[in-house]
């Protein structure tokens, strides 16, 4: 078999690049893989433990707010796959909010300039999101596509969930489609809506916690994903690698399989946990929602198809529940109660 080349992928142990990590491995690339500290085994072991990793794997030392942070990981590399974000600051809240955009904007930026020094990068792959392409003042009639962006303005006029994270994303995305084009840089850019599906990190996360919200009944999550785009982790893990080595790949690829109604995911997941006291209704929520769908006509049409598009998105949420089963669920429950609580007491 052919040896592949060598690839680096940032936020190597969170929820969607670990299982890049390991589907790389698993197609024989050598893989550099960025963590903001190697020494924690906890975030790491997983990583270790990849089948080849003991061959093909590397951790490597970087931080999104650190300039020339990432410049030895990459020197060499064919390819970089940009999946890191600093999430945790998004979890924290509105406090956070400069932050959030600044690591994100002067991360990727920096990257990109790590990318530009050794002259060995032939394609830069940016996990993006479909959320700098579906905030509209005016919805589309039809669809969703690539050739719309984020209002930047309307997020700060309506401050919706996590309206930070898409004018973090929105702007940094921006900036670097002008810094590629400035400097010659070969970039595509993935946008999954909510990622869900089995997965191999130790720590909870967004995906995880959307997944599981059905069961600890955390309704400020259900409500964001009423109306929204699923895509299963191993589907787009598996788009970031075809973008990365199709030749004719160019430009920005929404990547959503399935489009969610809240209200069809819990009626799957009721069916699937009677016993659990799933979530079901949702006061104040349209059963059945006009939805826009978010089209990815233009990556299929590069020939990527969907592995799990016959499954349903309540598949992809019990393929979470069941791996944080009994002990680790009962847990995030009994600490989002307690969340609720000190809540209701401030107001
Ligand atoms: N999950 C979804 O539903 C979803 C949907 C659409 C788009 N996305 C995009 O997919 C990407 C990955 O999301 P995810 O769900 O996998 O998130 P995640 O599990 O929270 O992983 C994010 C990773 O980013 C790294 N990171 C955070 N702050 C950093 C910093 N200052 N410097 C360097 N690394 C930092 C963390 O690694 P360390 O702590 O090890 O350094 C972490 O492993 C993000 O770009 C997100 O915008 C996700």
């Amino acid at each position: 078999m052919e040896e592949k080349r060598t690839v680096c992928v940032t936020g190597a142990s969170g929820y969607i690049g670990s299982w890049l990590v390991k589907r790389l491995l698993e197609r024989g690339y050598h893989v550099r893989a960025t963590v903001r500290d190697p020494g924690d085994e906890k975030k790491v072991k997983t990583l270790l433990e990849l089948p080849k990793a003991s061959t093909h794997l590397s951790l490597w030392k970087a931080d999104l707010a650190e300039e020339n942070s990432y410049d030895e990981a990459i020197q060499g590399c064919e390819g970089v796959f940009h999946v890191a974000t600093p999430m945790e600051l998004v979890h924290q809240g509105q406090d956070g909010e400069e932050e959030i955009e600044s690591t994100t904007l002067n991360g990727i930026l920096s990257i990109m300039r790590s990318c530009s020094k050794p002259k060995t990068v032939k394609r830069f792959v940016y996990t993006s999101t479909t959320g700098t392409i579906t905030v509209q003042p005016q919805p589309p009639l039809h669809e969703y596509t690539e050739d719309l962006w984020t209002d930047v303005d309307l997020c700060y006029e309506l401050k919706m969930y996590g309206w930070m994270y898409l004018v973090a994303k929105t702007t940094a995305e921006k900036a670097a489609w002008k810094y590629a084009e400035e400097n010659g840089i070969n970039m595509v850019t993935v946008h999954p809506s909510i990622v869900l599906g089995h997965f191999i990190t130790p720590h909870t996360s967004f995906s995880t916690d959307v997944a599981t919200a059905f069961y600890t009944t955390n309704m400020a999550l259900l409500k964001k994903i009423h109306r929204s785009p699923a895509v299963h982790l191993d589907d787009v893990c598996n788009a970031h690698i075809y973008l990365f080595e199709h030749p004719l790949a160019k430009g920005r690829y929404i990547c959503p399989s399935h489009t969610v109604n809240l209200f069809e995911i819990a009626h799957s997941l009721g069916l699937k946990y009677p016993d659990r006291n799933i979530v079901t209704e949702f006061e104040g929520l349209d059963r059945s929602p006009k939805i826009i769908p978010c089209s990815s006509k233009k990556l299929m049409a590069l020939g990527f198809e969907f592995a799990h598009k016959n499954k349903d998105v309540g598949d992809f949420c019990a393929e979470i529940i069941a791996q944080r089963n009994g002990f680790a669920l009962m847990i995030e429950k009994l600490n989002f109660q307690i969340f609720e609580l000190f809540n209701g007491l401030k107001i």
